[in-house]
């Protein structure tokens, strides 16, 4: 083919693709791909014919606002048309519709408004002498659907307006009908329990709602609504700008997103939506996006349209955290306390900048609650650091090839029945002692680097040595000689001998390091501290009752009965005796010194990688100046320290306003330089 036949040819795939795609989205509820791979042809099509605008025909997707608007509701012909916004995936594309807007209006200072861009659908709604008299949605953006008698359900959506003293006779307001996460998961929770299909995000569920044919079914689904503009009114004041219709809309009994920001100096507007990508997770309803607005509406006015997007304003997309891809299989994996989880294997996709190719699929309720089928196209979700699960099927895109997963009745691994977990939804394999599958992950556990850090171990040695019979506990691993690594696959004389050493160096390990090597359930970093300054040595530690435990700050009941019932095993006071004999330290060097009291009173949560101190020794640090360490960030926390790579909890702490420390802000406050002597790993404080 000719360069203009390939041309030809890509521009009718294209617009094939997305009228097809429209159709699904608009007229169904129901997308066969993410919006941003949507996005992706839609905006390939617009640049391709933007260099070929020749070949531009007047049924080409780009050439109209919306869609095809389905047909069980009345038709409504907007007075103004409910337009679409042009998109920026970064700074730089922002920086080109400033320069753009400035060079229209002819460098004057102009002010900008960020606001959140709500996941949710647009509506307008018309009141008439302050009553509701329609809502529609937008459908084409020319005509949209009557669905008054719906929109009348949802709670957030006054039906008269509060009376004002310059109470407009007409005013049409545009805003997002949305659901927030939580009554989100609670609908389909309610929906899988009926049997009935799930939505699989909160915008699928509010569109879905919203378009029932029965109103009293739209009343029962958790709706909600922001107002964002007035389309138009009559017989009132005009407002001056969109923060003045903001705040109009609230004095008539609107609701209005409270996040909303106004910028004179575009640079500063740029640092605030680099905030966002952050602050978007603290948020209990999706936003996709934030809307740049021009804030005065003269020049919004002076702007105006270009084709079916406002110059005036413009869309920043956050990364998609949604994805559209194929379920190939689904494995079992069983963990190191037995229990069974269920592990999608997905045809790779790549999902906000990072490819994906398994995720979570819970556990076995989940995948009967969700429908989920083995070879189905599914939606695949990934939110900040949590990691990606599968969260529905597109039942649209089921050939008929997929089949059912039955989940196994009896462990993979070692063929014992699974039991019903009593306290939840999991299953497990009781088989504590001699599972292969749960030993190996208690070993890959016991020498991981929060625990014994025994360098040179990972997963692969783990199965390895595992399978090799090699060790058929934790403590084996210190009985292991050159000779049983002579011709082990990758274990030459070098590597061995580093193993060896490795193997030294942890039976020196503090007792905090060990507690957390043995896999005691709910004993992590946190909870093994608080256990050492209280019991310094394992055998005191095993003599206590629970009642005694539970009298350490941090320590609930459950996990002192998970404690008293780990050390009441059998087999786990023979496993102890097998390290003692091996000549595992039992015993903690933080016989807690008490250096200072600088931070008596503060309490410190610490998260990330820090540049030099490991999480222990940072707590050690606090700990030796009268401060306390605890592992989730709250209202009464003092002070987060962060390092790199600083998740969820730097989010919620910066969203409630805790100060964050780095690792050299702690030091500072200990008003000098204080650091843990490399050799020795004890506390050093320079002169
Ligand atoms: S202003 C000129 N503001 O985004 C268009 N839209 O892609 C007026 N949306 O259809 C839209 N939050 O459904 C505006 N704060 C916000 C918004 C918002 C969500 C949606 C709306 C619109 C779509 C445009």
């Amino acid at each position: 083919m000719s360069t203009p036949e390939l041309v030809q040819a890509r521009l009718a795939t294209l617009r094939e693709q997305i009228n097809l795609h429209n159709y699904h989205y608009y007229v169904l509820d129901a997308p066969l791909i993410s919006d941003a791979a949507y996005d992706a042809l839609l905006r390939e099509l617009r640049e391709l014919e933007a260099h070929h605008p020749e070949l531009i025909t007047s049924d080409s997707p780009t050439q109209r606002v919306g869609s095809v608007p389905a047909s069980h509701f009345a038709k409504v012909q907007h007075s103004v048309p409910m337009l679409s916004l042009g998109n920026a995936l970064d700074p730089a594309e922002l920086r080109a519709w400033r320069e753009r807007t400035l060079r229209l209006l002819g460098d004057v200072p102009i002010a900008y408004v960020v606001e959140p861009k709500i996941d949710g659908l647009a509506v307008t709604l018309h009141y008439h002498a302050g009553q509701l008299v329609l809502g529609a949605t937008r459908g084409n953006g020319e005509v949209g659907e009557d669905v008054t008698a719906n929109l009348r359900t949802v709670r957030s959506i006054p039906l008269a307006l509060h009376p004002q003293p310059d109470q407009p006779d007409q005013i049409e307001v545009r805003g997002e009908v949305y659901m927030r996460l939580p009554d989100f998961a609670a609908l389909n929770a309610r929906l899988a329990a009926a049997g009935e299909r799930i939505a699989a995000n909160p915008r699928n569920a509010a569109a879905g709602s919203l378009r029932q044919k029965d109103p009293s079914i739209t009343a029962t689904r958790p709706l909600r609504f922001f107002a964002y503009q007035i389309a138009a009114q009559a017989g009132s004041i005009q407002p001056a700008s969109q923060l003045d219709a903001l705040h109009y809309l609230q004095r008539l009994g609107l609701p209005i997103n409270r996040e909303v920001q106004r910028f004179t100096d575009f640079e500063e507007l740029i640092a605030y939506t680099e905030m966002w990508m952050a602050r978007r997770e603290t948020l209990d309803y999706e936003v996709d996006g934030l809307v740049i607005k021009v804030d005065d509406l003269r020049q919004q006015y002076e702007l105006g349209v270009v084709g079916r997007d406002p110059r005036w304003a413009i869309a920043l997309k956050f990364p998609a955290r949604e994805a559209i891809t194929r379920l190939l299989a689904i494995t079992v994996n069983v963990g190191r306390t037995g229990v069974v989880t269920p592990n999608a294997v997905l045809e790779p996709v790549l999902l906000g900048g990072v490819t994906v190719s398994s995720a979570t699929l819970h556990n076995a309720d989940y995948i009967r609650n969700t429908g989920i089928l083995i070879g189905d196209y599914v939606v695949v979700k990934r939110a900040g650091d949590v990691i990606p699960q599968v969260v529905a099927p597109v039942l649209e895109r089921r050939t008929g090839t997929e089949h059912v997963f039955t989940f196994p009745t009896t462990c993979p691994s070692c063929g014992t029945p699974l039991e019903r977990d009593p306290d939840g939804v999991a299953w497990r394999c009781p088989n504590l002692s001699n599972c292969p599958a749960q030993l190996v992950r208690r070993v890959e556990h016991f020498v991981s680097r929060g625990a014994m850090d025994i360098v040179g171990m990972g997963e692969r040695q783990a199965e390895l040595f595992v399978e090799l019979g090699l060790v058929q506990d934790v403590a084996d691993l210190f009985s292991l000689t050159a000779a049983h690594l002579d011709g082990v696959e990758g274990f030459a004389q070098k590597r061995t001998e580093n193993l060896l050493s490795a193997l030294d160096v942890a039976r020196t390990r503090p007792l905090e390091r060990l507690l957390i090597g043995l896999g005691i359930r709910y004993v992590g970093s946190t909870a093994a501290e608080l256990l050492v300054q209280r019991y310094a040595h394992l055998d005191t530690l095993m003599q206590a009752r629970a009642d005694e435990l539970q009298e350490l700050d941090g320590i609930g009941p459950v996990v002192a009965e998970s404690i008293v019932a780990f050390f009441a095993r059998e087999d786990n006071r023979a496993l102890i005796e097998k390290l003692r004999a091996a000549g595992v330290r039992f015993d903690s060097d933080h016989v807690r010194e008490v250096r200072g009291d600088q931070l008596g009173g503060l309490t410190f949560v610490i998260t990330g990688t820090l540049p030099t101190l490991s999480r222990e020794q940072a707590t050690a640090l606090i700990q030796a100046h009268g401060g306390k360490v605890t592992g989730t960030v709250t209202k009464k926390t003092s002070y987060l320290v962060a390092g790199e790579s600083a998740g969820s909890k730097l989010t919620k702490a910066q969203s409630l306003g805790i100060p964050v420390l780095d690792e050299a802000g702690l030091q500072a406050m200990l008003g000098a330089h204080i650091g843990i002597d490399r050799e020795t790993n004890e506390l050093e404080k320079s002169p």
